[in-house]
């Protein structure tokens, strides 16, 4: 797409000026990097998922959007929907900024609701100050701004808390009232989350911060200035779970490299007190391109998430092409022994086609493996190996022209790795590092167990059963780059079983 100037109306900016920009620009947008299986943006650029739901069937995902160019502006909720979690219908768009009090930055993200057979989305609406409101449908496609507007004005903030940073509404109902957490920061610039009740949705009081500074237990994680970004909170079998994303929060080691990241904490929520005790905490996504993911609960009890899948400050390859910003694959959650795991939607499996597999096949140190039929970029690998006394074994995707990404287990580490160095366009990021990424995996009887998903110009690695993620955009050469290579190094591995799957999407 060649002009990426700035072609939006003034405000206000309806959702019909925005869908019909869309209709008469689309065939101008390019898709050498579309993917075939995750949700991306039509037009213009998309940030964090919002409301995602599964609702009347379907699953929902709204999401923030400029439809008007590839980069960030005043916010819109566009809006699409899927029954297979791969294949996605673009639905018009539910929010534009078109009041007073959305004026400056437009309606920031939220959560959807359902109630009485009506479709709730809670929204941040930014002025000089940001303040909750609501919108409401009854086909789940057209919504109104409800005249309570700012349900939740900017002077319910409780004393010691910003009423210029507090956004992102995880609405939620919990024993017959409604809660909302806000994403804020204290006065002294230390990340929070703001507990709220209501009754009704219209009138709502503030309960507590989820985190108190004088909480010796929450030492580390106040003392980063941020804002907490996009919390969320559900119940799982077990224990509860709470996600948000703190921008720049610092660097552990090989734990949250990228400039933003999102983490979880098991624990409990008072909801007396709004007080969060936790036990556990960790990153979400290990990869390069994941945050603000959000979740929802399928009518059969699993939980499920998705995130934007890129990362704020990057150089992105695809603006030229008119649009920016994807999402991961749906993740069901679930929790084990205080670690967060996550699984690609098990709906995904009746998409399987042309399984190609092979057993035991060696990999004796040194060597670079092709297995004939197990190639592509669009494609689902379920891989075995049994690392043996090799120091190094994994495999290369994306793989031709002189590009390469490398997923591999460094025994001597413990590490899993994602290299996208040698991937193709370099992407460059407000990070030093935007090219590699690690996370600490053990294995059972030394054997590396990795379920791929490659989709033109993405990779999301799940490893050991979910236990660790690493999802990652690439740029290779879309239709020369569709080699796969299996490798080892410093001594003998073997592939103890390997299948590929297209997807029939
Ligand atoms: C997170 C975020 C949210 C905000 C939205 C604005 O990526 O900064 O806190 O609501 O993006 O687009």
């Amino acid at each position: 797409m060649s002009e990426n100037k700035n072609t939006a109306p003034p405000f206000p900016r309806t959702p019909k000026t925005a869908d019909a920009y869309i209709r008469e620009n689309l065939k101008k947008r390019n898709d050498r990097y579309r993917p075939a299986y995750h949700a991306a943006v039509p037009l213009g650029w998309a940030n964090d998922p919002n409301g995602s739901i599964w609702y009347n069937g379907r699953m929902h995902l709204f999401y923030q959007h400029n439809p008007y160019a590839p980069s960030w502006d005043l916010m819109h909720w566009g809006h699409m929907a899927s029954s297979d979690f791969a294949r996605w219908e673009d639905l018009p768009v539910a929010l534009g900024p078109d009041m007073a009090y959305e004026a400056l930055g437009g309606c920031f993200s939220g959560t959807a609701l359902e109630k009485d057979g009506r479709l709730y989305l809670m929204y941040t609406a930014t002025t000089e100050h940001q303040q909750q409101c609501l919108a409401v449908s009854d086909d789940g496609i057209h919504f109104e701004k409800h005249p309570a507007n700012p349900v939740i004005p900017y002077t319910l903030v409780p004393e010691g808390f910003s009423d210029v940073d507090i956004r992102d509404p995880k609405l939620f109902e919990h024993e017959g009232r409604f809660y909302c957490l806000l994403g804020t920061k204290d006065v002294n610039g230390f990340g929070n989350i703001l507990l709220f009740t209501s009754g009704d949705l219209l009138s709502w009081q503030a309960v507590g911060p989820l985190f108190t500074p004088d909480d010796p237990e929450a030492d580390n994680y106040l003392s980063v200035t941020c804002v907490c970004e996009c919390p969320d909170w559900r119940q799982l079998s077990g224990t509860e779970l709470l996600l948000f994303s703190p921008e720049r929060f610092p660097q552990e080691g090989t734990l949250y490299e990228n400039a933003h990241c999102s983490v979880y904490m098991t624990g409990a929520l008072d909801f007396e007190t709004g007080r969060f005790s936790y036990r556990t905490m960790g990153e979400i996504d290990g990869g390069f391109d994941f945050y603000a993911p959000q979740s929802f609960s399928m009518p059969d009890g699993r939980s499920i998430l998705i995130g934007w899948k890129e990362m704020w400050g990057r150089s992105f390859p695809t603006f030229e092409d008119g649009w920016v910003g994807s999402f991961t694959l749906p993740r069901e959650l679930s929790v084990k022994d205080g670690q967060l795991i996550q699984n690609p939607v098990r709906e995904l499996q009746a998409l399987r086609a042309n399984p190609v597999s092979f057993e035991n096949v060696p990999l004796p140190a040194g060597s670079i493996l092709s297995l004939p039929g197990i190639v592509g970029n669009s494609v689902e690998l379920e891989a075995e190996i049994d690392m043996k006394g090799a120091k190094k074994a994994g495999l290369s995707v994306f793989a031709g022209t002189g590009h390469e990404t490398e997923v591999y287990y460094d025994a001597e580490k413990g590490f899993l790795v994602f290299d996208r160095s040698s991937s193709g366009t370099v992407i460059t990021g407000d990070e030093e590092n935007t090219s590699v990424r690690s996370a600490r995996v053990s294995l059972t009887d030394n054997r590396l167990h990795l379920h791929l998903f490659l989709d033109v110009s993405c990779l999301e690695v799940f490893a050991e059963d979910g236990k660790a993620v690493l999802t990652g955009n690439i740029y290779a050469d879309p239709a020369a780059d569709t080699g796969i290579f299996f490798y080892a190094e410093g001594g003998d591995a073997a592939i103890t079983r390997i299948i590929k799957y297209d997807l029939a999407v």
